[in-house]
């Protein structure tokens, strides 16, 4: 509910009983609205509030739904605000070109109020993020610009200037592992795992790329982009992320987009973590074979950061809990890799990444060993310290 009043949304509906309908709805679930009678009222309210998300009627007078929608989307002030478009009932030439003038969802009259909250709610979730990495792009312009005049002051100062650039890249890092650890708190929260499940996806990725011969630095950036994988999921509704059992074709369907939801979000970034990380959201599930999604890329046409991660990524849900199946053991999920189940085949991995996989399963498997004695640890020096009497439980609680 807190989170729903930091956001705002435009209704324009030449319909005074659809405007009340809606706007019953979202006031229901906590939303602030503002609301406009036809498509001039609409472009200038959208143009002057920038809101968060518009819904969009199409047939209006002076001006439709459509032309609103092309003009925001032409415009570089108002093209980055999803607009849900009200259609009449299957609709499939009004989808279409609603799709063309660059609508980003469609709700089907008469408008059911789940299914309005559902996409309200995901759509909001990824303008979220896309707010939040363009504040934090434009915050690292800045520290990059300091940075030059910083070098160049120091230029006649040789010994210093060293010692300075040193500093600017570690603030830099902190800043792009202070967005990473944001990002994936929310995608965990929607996958309901621990961050130290993220780190290991991390410390895979340093494995394999590091058996392949890859330089520290590359070892480094993939290292934190890898984690930021499966970012698209939030896009995705959370009764198909948590169904317990295999999902319908049209739920896979669905799913399957978090490959480019994920890499929408993090696309235009500066960062080389982040474009990387981007590389990884939209490649991770294409397939060696061929086979893969969401574009079918076969063998080098995948990126190498796909292809480790496309691995990786498998022996981490193999042995992890999901909702939709138990954790396995590191002989089982080594097993289903290498010699392949009805899911999974060997032919979908790159064979040097294959066998890099091979080469260093035992490292696989300490490190899930390494992360469990250092949770424990952790927890046990919080517990003797709380018994010491160095830290009060409950004034720790309330930082
Ligand atoms: P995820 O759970 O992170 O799984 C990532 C990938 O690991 C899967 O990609 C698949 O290649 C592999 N994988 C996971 N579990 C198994 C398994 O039990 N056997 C085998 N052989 N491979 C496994 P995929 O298939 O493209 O799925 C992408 C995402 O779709 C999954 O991410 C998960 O969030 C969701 N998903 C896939 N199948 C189901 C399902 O049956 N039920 C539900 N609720 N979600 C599913
Ligand atoms: C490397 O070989 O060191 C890096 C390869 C890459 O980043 O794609
Ligand atoms: C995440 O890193 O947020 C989820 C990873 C996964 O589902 O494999
Ligand atoms: C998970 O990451 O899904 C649960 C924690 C674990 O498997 O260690
Ligand atoms: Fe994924
Ligand atoms: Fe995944």
């Amino acid at each position: 509910m807190e989170e729903n009043k930091k956001q705002k949304l435009l209704i324009v509906d030449d319909e005074e009983m659809n405007i009340r309908l809606f706007g019953a709805m979202l006031r229901n679930q906590g939303y602030t609205f503002e609301t406009a009678r036809n498509g001039v009222e609409g472009l200038e309210k959208a143009k002057k509030l920038l809101p968060d998300l518009i819904l969009l009627d199409i047939m209006m007078p002076l001006m439709n739904g459509y032309e609103v929608c092309k003009k925001l989307k032409d415009a570089p002030d108002t093209q980055h605000i999803p607009i849900v478009l009200v259609t009449a009932l299957s609709d499939r030439d009004s989808r279409l070109k609603g799709l063309e003038v660059g609508a980003n969802d469609f709700l089907t009259k008469p408008v059911d109020s789940a299914e309005l909250m559902v996409r309200t709610r995901n759509i909001l979730k990824i303008k979220e993020f896309e707010d939040f990495l363009k504040g934090h792009n434009k915050l690292l312009e800045t520290r990059v610009e300091e940075r030059t005049l910083q070098l160049k002051r120091t230029l006649q100062q040789l010994s210093k200037a060293n010692e300075q650039l040193k500093e600017s890249s570690a603030k830099l890092k902190e800043g792009y592992i202070d967005t990473i650890h944001r990002l994936t708190r929310v995608a965990e929260y929607r996958d309901e795992e621990t961050s130290l499940h993220i780190k290991r996806t991390g410390h895979y990725c340093t494995i394999l790329s590091k058996w392949l011969g890859w330089q520290e630095d590359d070892i480094s950036t993939i290292y934190y982009a890898s984690p930021m994988h499966d970012i698209g999921k939030v896009g995705i509704p959370s009764d198909i992320i948590l169904k317990p059992g295999k999902l319908t074709l049209e739920e896979f369907a669905l799913m399957k987009t978090h490959s480019s939801i994920g890499e929408k979000i993090l696309h235009g970034s500066p960062s080389n973590i982040v474009q990387m990380a981007e590389k990884i959201a939209g490649t991770h599930h294409e397939r060696w074979d061929g086979t893969g999604y969401p574009r079918g890329l076969k063998g080098e046409d995948i990126p190498i950061e796909g292809r480790i991660m496309n691995i990786v990524d498998q022996y981490d849900a193999l042995r992890s809990k999901r909702p939709y199946k138990p954790p396995f053991e590191h002989e089982k999920a080594f097993r289903i890799i290498t010699e392949g189940d009805k899911r999974t085949m060997p032919e979908h991995f790159d064979p040097q990444i294959l066998k890099a996989f091979k080469e260093t399963a035992a490292q696989f498997e300490d490190q899930r060993l390494f992360s469990f004695f250092l949770i424990n640890w952790s927890l046990s020096s919080f517990s003797l310290f709380c018994f010491l009497g160095f830290i009060s439980p409950a004034s720790f609680l309330s930082l």
